[in-house]
């Protein structure tokens, strides 16, 4: 059982998107996937169950605040086959709401993993667009690996990334984690313009090795998948998007088998 959080502390870099259309490609090669929702917004939660989060009845806020509630019944199951750990603002509220020294603001949501040992090939937990907080905290307390999600487009990709990987180094000392950075994934790459070309190669010099090959092109696909709350290989299996997500999925797998990470 592997737990692979997707962080970065920007917002729209397609942390939802990767970790939503890569537990569909897991899935579609037979592996147990289950994804927790972290950031209250609540995107995967809507993606991945097609119901308003607020229709959820147990979310990752209730699990992390009572310490009687089991995982197994805060989860939902999707229609493409993976389990779903839901979330709404409410989690906000109630994780915040956690006694500031209390151990559920760190290590609550590892803990409740101990149950589901053995039942799942990979756990994908999409983090919300920040660098420090209780909910940040429990994910890289509880992961194995962290996949950074970057934006291709953006000249700005890199500015703060030697930031928020040190923040992340700084929490895994504090809470003894295992976590490591799995590898950047480029995103809404347009390898077309030279401003796209020269965005990835300044992301190339800085990642060396944890770049991964596959890169996630932009798509106009994957934005109306998400419109409809559908994964894109759902939407249309032949799209750029849904042919990259699936690539990636594979990159993921075999660089957890082979270990091919030097960090
Ligand atoms: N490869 C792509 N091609 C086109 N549009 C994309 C692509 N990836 C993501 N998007 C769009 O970019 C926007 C942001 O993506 P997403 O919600 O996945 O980012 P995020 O990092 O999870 O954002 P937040 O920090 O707000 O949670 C969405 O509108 C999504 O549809
Ligand atoms: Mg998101």
């Amino acid at each position: 059982m592997r737990v692979i959080s997707f962080a970065n502390y920007k917002g729209g870099v397609g942390k939802t998107t990767s970790v939503v259309n890569t537990s569909r490609a897991l899935a579609e090669s037979k592996f147990k996937v289950l994804v927790i929702d972290l950031d209250p917004q609540g995107n995967s939660t809507l993606t991945l169950s097609r119901k308003n989060p607020f229709e959820h009845e147990k979310t990752v806020g209730d699990l992390l605040s009572d310490k009687d509630l089991n995982i197994a019944d805060c989860l939902v199951r999707t229609e493409i086959g993976i389990d779903l750990l839901p979330t709404n603002l409410n989690s906000y509220n109630l994780v915040s709401a956690l006694p500031p020294n209390s151990a559920k603001r760190i290590y609550g949501l590892k803990n409740k993993l101990q149950e589901l040992e053995g039942r799942y090939d990979f756990i994908l937990v999409d983090c919300p667009p920040q660098i420090e907080g209780a909910l940040i905290t429990n994910a890289i307390a509880a992961s194995d690996y962290y996949v950074l999600p970057i934006e291709g487009e953006s000249v700005y990709a890199l500015q703060g990334v030697d930031h928020l990987i040190q923040a992340i180094e700084l929490i895994r000392e504090d809470t003894g984690s295992k976590i490591r950075l799995l590898g950047a994934l480029v995103t809404m790459v347009d390898t077309r313009t030279k401003a796209g070309r020269v965005i990835k190669d300044a992301i190339d010099k800085y990642f060396r090795d944890l770049v991964f090959s596959v890169v996630i092109r932009r798509n106009t696909t994957i934005n109306k998948a998400n419109l409809r709350n559908k994964c894109v290989c759902d939407l249309d299996p032949k799209s750029m998007g849904c042919l990259d997500y699936s690539s990636f999925a594979k990159e993921l797998v075999v660089r957890i088998d082979q270990g091919t990470l030097k960090n």
